[in-house]
């Protein structure tokens, strides 16, 4: 996809430089447009080197392209980060006087404004005005973040972090292919307690689980995460229901389960749990510590796949480590004991699998044959994962009996 990044002169600018990253990562072609005053916070070289494109602040540079048309015309897409007042009023006033403003003119993609100010200049009437006008004229302009502002200060004013404008601004353009779908999702890992202050856990963030999320709400679904121990914040329109062991994800993924088209187990469930749970905290005493006896929690995702609906499609993950021969082998494994519609394998290590890092995961059918892989980031996955299952879905309804996605996953 082509996108135009405008960049207003907001010391938050260099958030764009990670956004800018964000999307070309995800293979989109970017060209940035900068207003003249942002290139005091983040320079013209930043956004060249970035982009790979030469960077015009007005109308009168490159005329021979006559940017302000063909950028415009060249656009699937514009984000604009930070969006400044200023920014917004000239916008919403229709001027043209810099080679951005000049491009919202001329573009006809959806266009996202991203606003980063002051508290007071975001409450000011006029802002607030103008706001409402470009919302009015169908102009996306998301909400700020309330958080610490340039100085001491803080109150909503802040941009919002580049991952959450990439995901808001990516969902302007999404299929509506999972609309009318409900979707639950378990995601981030259970706690088994030992006793009041101490469980077993494990290093899941939640991330991917809440990135498929996201994914699946941009593309029309009615989405709801069980969510286990993750400190992240609810994705835009989703329901987040919280857990915190492998008996309460359990209870709340069958209750969810229930009416849902698409089930994703994303959550690390621990397989085993203290035997005993000490209801007073464990004291040292001076003594050999005690075994520690473990008994085995329930297999979820088994338990729902066994469970699974006429046309209801059940995703699992598989956790696995070693060389990349031994992760899809024993995946394949998996695959064939848990029977899901698909599984995606994810190899996991020290350094591997958890929290904001990349990953390579292929997709398996419940024959252990490989359907689809995806690559990147967890945002990258969740998109394929996204279009995996709106691939079964479809087929489900096209074909009945048909259980697993035959193609397009890549
Ligand atoms: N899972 C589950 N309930 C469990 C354990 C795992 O529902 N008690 C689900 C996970 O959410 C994931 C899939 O099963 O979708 C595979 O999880 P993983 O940890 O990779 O495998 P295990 O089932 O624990 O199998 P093994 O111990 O052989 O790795």
């Amino acid at each position: 996809m082509r996108i135009l990044l405008g960049v207003g002169a907001g010391i938050a600018a260099y958030k764009s430089a990670f956004l800018l990253r964000l999307f070309t990562e995800a293979g989109h072609e970017v060209r940035v447009v900068p207003t003249a005053a942002s290139l005091e916070f983040v320079g013209r070289a930043t956004w060249e080197a970035l982009s790979g494109h030469p960077v015009s602040t007005g109308v009168f540079e490159n005329v021979p392209a006559v940017e302000h048309v063909s950028l415009g015309r060249w656009a699937d897409l514009v984000v604009v980060a930070p969006a400044t007042a200023d920014l917004l009023a000239r916008a919403a006033s229709g001027r043209c006087d810099d080679l951005l403003t000049a491009a919202l003119l001329t573009v006809r993609c959806p266009v996202l404004l991203a606003p980063a100010m002051h508290t007071e200049m975001w409450q000011h009437p006029a802002t607030v005005a103008n706001v409402a006008l470009l919302r009015e004229r169908g102009v996306h302009v998301l909400d700020p973040e309330d958080g610490r502002l340039t100085g001491a200060d803080s109150g909503p004013g802040r941009l919002p972090e580049p991952p959450s404008i990439a995901r808001a601004a990516l969902a302007l353009v999404a299929p509506q292919d999972l609309a009318g779908r409900r979707v639950v999702i378990s995601a981030g890992g259970t706690h088994e307690s030992l006793d009041p202050v101490r469980f077993l856990g494990n290093r899941s963030t939640g991330r991917q689980g809440y990135a498929i999320a996201a994914a699946c709400a941009a593309r029309g679904a009615s989405v709801e995460i069980v969510s286990a121990n993750v400190a992240l914040p609810a994705p835009t329109g989703v329901t987040v229901v919280r857990v915190e062991t492998a008996e309460q994800l359990r209870s709340a993924m069958h209750a969810a389960a229930a009416d849902a088209d698409l089930v994703v187990m994303a959550a690390a469930v621990a397989d085993f749990r203290p035997a005993r749970r000490s209801a007073a905290k464990l004291k040292k005493d001076g003594g050999e510590p005690e075994p520690l006896r473990l008994e085995l929690n329930p297999d979820v995702l088994a338990e729902l796949t066994a469970a699974r609906r006429p046309g209801q499609v059940v995703i699992g993950f598989a956790a696995e480590t070693g060389d990349a021969e031994t992760v899809l082998r024993l995946g394949q494994e998996k695959a064939r004991r848990k029977g899901a519609d698909l599984l995606v394998v994810n190899p996991v290590g020290e350094s591997t699998g958890f929290g904001d890092v990349g990953t390579t995961v292929t997709f398996l059918d419940s024959r252990g044959e490989i359907v689809g892989a995806a690559e990147g980031s967890k945002d990258q996955v969740a998109a394929a994962l996204a279009d995996a299952a709106a691939a079964v879905l479809t087929d489900r309804l096209t074909e009945p009996g048909r259980t697993v996605a035959r193609g397009g996953l890549d």
